[in-house]
Order: structure tokens, then C-alpha cells, then sequence
């Protein structure tokens, strides 16, 4: 193949890989939790119980690679999973799902449009937003608790092998240096209009 057709390749199916949704071309508006509908209330518990199942996977498998082989290797583990997670309770769960920050471990973990501004702002509550379509966006904080310390807190007493570990997967890493109880991000959660 001609080489110098190779980057344009590249950036076609980058372009293909990440615009899968379309969600760019829908407008979302903002909704007060106490303005929401009944059938948004609906989509708002589902976002939650989403939530709930990927905080569950995440918690259970990082603490047991935690308990198994230490927190080095559970930042490999995490590594590899937490995509992996996202991607199944999605599926399960009949929503997308992810995690995002204002600062960022996983450069992937940029936030949907519809939550860029809301997290830039590091917004303290949940946020609603509902699209032109009838899909509802759901922002859940998460605040840092003390075993998250240990990959997230002060650099000066995370372990060496936790920060080295760290440097090598995330060269960019600007997810250390969190004390207990700092908003830490969010889970964003897109759940379907309702069917009728
Ligand atoms: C064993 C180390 C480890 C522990 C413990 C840990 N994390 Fe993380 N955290 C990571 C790694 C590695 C990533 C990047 C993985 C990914 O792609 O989501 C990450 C990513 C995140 C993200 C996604 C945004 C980003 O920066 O990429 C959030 C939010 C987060 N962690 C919050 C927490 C909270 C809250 C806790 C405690 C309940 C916690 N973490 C405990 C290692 C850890």
C-alpha cells in the first residue's frame, strides 16, 4: 500500500473507533435532579443500579489483586480490567458506562461531551442531562476513601513499586497527590430514552 496513505488510514479508523455513537450531534440540556420526570426518575435508577454493578466488579476485583499480589500488581490488573469492566456492565446493564476525572490516570477516560464541562468544573453533585434524543446523562461524583490512598494519595508516601509501576503504564499520570474524602471523579452513565 502506498505509505503516505497509512496516517490518513490511521486517522479514519480513530475517527471511526471513537465516533461510534454519535453523540456529538445530539444536544443535551441540563435537568435539576427534582425536575425530573417520572420516566427520566426511571432512567435515573437504572443509571444507579448500573453504578452500583460496576462499582461492585471494580471494588471486588482491584481489592482481591490488592490481597493477592499487592498493589503494584493490582495497578497492572486495573490496568487491564477496568476497561474491560466498563465495557461488560455496559453490555449487561443496557447503558454506557465509564469513569472520567478532571485529572486523569487513563488518558482514555476522557468524559462524553455532554459531562465535559461539568467535570472541568469539578461539579460536587450529581448532574442530569437529557438529550434531544431522550437519553439521559447521569454524573456521579466519587469521593476518595482511604483505600484508594494507596494508587491515589500524597506521592511521598505511595510505595516506590506502586509509583513505578504507575510511571510506566501512565507516563502522563495526573491522578496522585488525593487526600480522603477530595472528589476524586465521576461515573458518567448514558441510559437509553425509555421505550414506550
Ligand atoms: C491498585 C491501585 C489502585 C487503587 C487502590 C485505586 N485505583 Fe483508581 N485507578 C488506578 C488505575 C491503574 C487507574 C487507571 C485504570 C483505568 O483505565 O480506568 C485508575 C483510575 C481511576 C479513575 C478513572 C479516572 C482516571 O484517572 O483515569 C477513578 C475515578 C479512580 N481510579 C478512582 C479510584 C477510587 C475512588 C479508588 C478507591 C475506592 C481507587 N481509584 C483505587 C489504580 C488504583
Amino acid at each position: 500500500m502506498n505509505r503516505s496513505f497509512l496516517p490518513i488510514l490511521g486517522v479514519l479508523l480513530l475517527l471511526a473507533a471513537c465516533g461510534g455513537d454519535g453523540s456529538e450531534s445530539t444536544a443535551w440540556t441540563p435537568v435539576a435532579e427534582d425536575a425530573l420526570d417520572a420516566a427520566q426518575n426511571a432512567q435515573r435508577a437504572w443509571a444507579f443500579q448500573a453504578k452500583d454493578a460496576m462499582f461492585e466488579e471494580l471494588s471486588g476485583t482491584l481489592m482481591g489483586a490488592i490481597r493477592d499480589s499487592g498493589a503494584a500488581e493490582a495497578i497492572d490488573v486495573c490496568r487491564c480490567e477496568a476497561p474491560q469492566i466498563a465495557t461488560r456492565v455496559s453490555k449487561e446493564q443496557g447503558v454506557t458506562i465509564g469513569r472520567t476525572s478532571f485529572r486523569l490516570r487513563n488518558p482514555k477516560n476522557t468524559p462524553p461531551a455532554w459531562a465535559a464541562s461539568l467535570v472541568e468544573a469539578q461539579a460536587a453533585d450529581n448532574a442530569y442531562v437529557v438529550g434531544a434524543d431522550g437519553r439521559l446523562g447521569v454524573l456521579l461524583p466519587i469521593r476518595l476513601q482511604n483505600p484508594c490512598l494507596t494508587c491515589h494519595g500524597d506521592p511521598a508516601s505511595v510505595a516506590d513499586d506502586v509509583k513505578a509501576q504507575i510511571e510506566r503504564w501512565y507516563p502522563d499520570d495526573e491522578a496522585l497527590g488525593f487526600a480522603q474524602g477530595d472528589l476524586r471523579g465521576y461515573f458518567w452513565i448514558e441510559v437509553p430514552a425509555a421505550s414506550e
